[in-house]
Order: C-alpha cells, then sequence, then structure tokens
C-alpha cells in the first residue's frame, strides 16, 4: 500500500468530494494518508477527518503563510488538538520566504520557534515547510536537537540533506519531483539512503505529470514512487513497500 504523507483535504478545493475521495482512497491503493493543518481551524478539520476516516491521520500546526495574526492563545489551542487521538505530528510548520506579502521574517521564526518548543515538550516529530528559508530553517533546527522531523517537499542542497540525515531528519517529495524543470530534488533522492525518503501528494498542489496544473489528490501518489524507484534502480513496488514502512514508522502509526 501506498503512504502520502502529506495532504491537505480540510482544502476547499475538496469541498465538493472530500468524503467520496478519502472513502475511495484504500480501493485506489492507497492505505494511509497525513493531513497538516494550516491554521487552528484547518488543525480541527484534520483532526475531524482523522477521526471520521481510519486511514487518516493529523498533523497540527500554523503554516508561515498563515502566522499574520499569531497570538500565544493559538498555541494553547495547538497544544489542545495535538492531544487527541491520531494526531501524529505538529506541522505544517516552517518557513516562508518566497511571496513577498507573506508575514515579516522575524514573525514567522517566532511562530515556527513556539511549535518546536511545543514538539520537544509534547515529544511529537514536525513537518516543516522551508521554501527559500533554507538558512534560517537549518538554523532553528540546530536550535532544537530533541526535535525531529521532516522537511516535506524537500528543495535544499545535498549538503544540507546531509546534515538533515546526521540530525535525524527525514526528507519528503512529491509531484514537483516529476516536473520537467526538477534538477535538486533528483539529485538528493539520488544522493540519500532509501530509509530516510517518503512520498507525499501536498494534495490540491503540485499535481505530479501528467496532472500537473490539475487539482491533485492521494490517488497520484504512485507517480513519485515511481519517479524515485526510476531514480534509484529500484522497482515501483519496493519504493511503495519501503515509504510505507518508513512513514509508519515515523509517525508511529502500528
Ligand atoms: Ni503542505
Amino acid at each position: 500500500m501506498l503512504f502520502d504523507t502529506h495532504a491537505h483535504y480540510d482544502d476547499e478545493a475538496f469541498d465538493a468530494d472530500r468524503a467520496e475521495l478519502l472513502a475511495s482512497m484504500p480501493g485506489r491503493g492507497v492505505g494511509l494518508i497525513v493531513n497538516p493543518g494550516c491554521t487552528v481551524k484547518s488543525s480541527r478539520t484534520a483532526v475531524s477527518l482523522a477521526e471520521a476516516f481510519p486511514h487518516v491521520y493529523a498533523a497540527v500546526g500554523i503554516h508561515p503563510e498563515n502566522c499574520a495574526d499569531f497570538a500565544p492563545v493559538h498555541m494553547d489551542e495547538i497544544r489542545a488538538l495535538a492531544g487527541r487521538d491520531k494526531v501524529v505530528a505538529i506541522g505544517e510548520i516552517g518557513l516562508d520566504y518566497y511571496w513577498p506579502e507573506n508575514p515579516p521574517r522575524a514573525l514567522q521564526q517566532q511562530v515556527l520557534r513556539a511549535h518546536m518548543a511545543l514538539a520537544q515538550e509534547l515529544g511529537l516529530p514536525v513537518i516543516i515547510h522551508d521554501r527559500e528559508a533554507h538558512a534560517d530553517c537549518l538554523a532553528v533546527v540546530r536550535e532544537f536537537p530533541a526535535v525531529t522531523g521532516v522537511f516535506h517537499c524537500y528543495s535544499g542542497s545535498v549538503e544540507m540533506a546531509r546534515e538533515l540525515l546526521d540530525r535525524g531528519w527525514m526528507l519528503s517529495f512529491n509531484g514537483a519531483l516529476t516536473f520537467k524543470n526538477a534538477r535538486r530534488a533528483p539529485e538528493v533522492v539520488a544522493e540519500i539512503p532509501m530509509d530516510r525518503l517518503m512520498i507525499e501528494t501536498d494534495a490540491p498542489y503540485l499535481a505530479p505529470v501528467p496532472y500537473r496544473g490539475k487539482r491533485n489528490n492521494s490517488g497520484y501518489v504512485h507517480l513519485v514512487a515511481e519517479k524515485i524507484a526510476e531514480i534509484k534502480g529500484l522497482s515501483a513496488e519496493e519504493v511503495e513497500q519501503i515509504t510505507w514502512d518508513n512513514g509508519r514508522r515515523f509517525f508511529r502509526i502500528a
């Protein structure tokens, strides 16, 4: 079975068919999905989806693009949600310096640190979003040596990947790996050991080729596994099995 370790079914892109789509996934070979939240509200929705579907698990946190109105009380809400059944990580958190209209960098860093401290306190892994913020993300990782997690949609260098692996972190890849202009991600996949890799869709975003530009869903995650298989010289079935085992170990899903 395939494990889509990162998909946003709380997104309004799924308003018309969310329940049917999620219910169809085991029949399409997708046996597990982690749905990270991006705000307090979407984290709450992620937890409800996890409670409704046996194959769905949740992560809770505030995405850097959504932290403009951050208040300390939000961390109390995230903490309470983190204690609910089937919450397996703190995320999606991180830094996003790509969009000029994003919240100020200092605020993003403050919110990221608050979530890292919570993850440390609760003993949960984290799911990191790092866009054009590699050095600052790595600096925060170094500040919290007791916390490990996954860099989702990994876009850093091979060198940064090596440091993250040395520190016990995982990397995950999605449809962006299949894009024609993908350069660095295939290089990183080629370099790192299979036991540190996970696959994801980031649905509804980043649909893999040949669905690029369309609404993404977990039913396409096999295309990411196939791309990794091609890069690694393995069969798609081997990649499916290894990333399934990695995801279950990382998120501690029995
Ligand atoms: Ni995401």
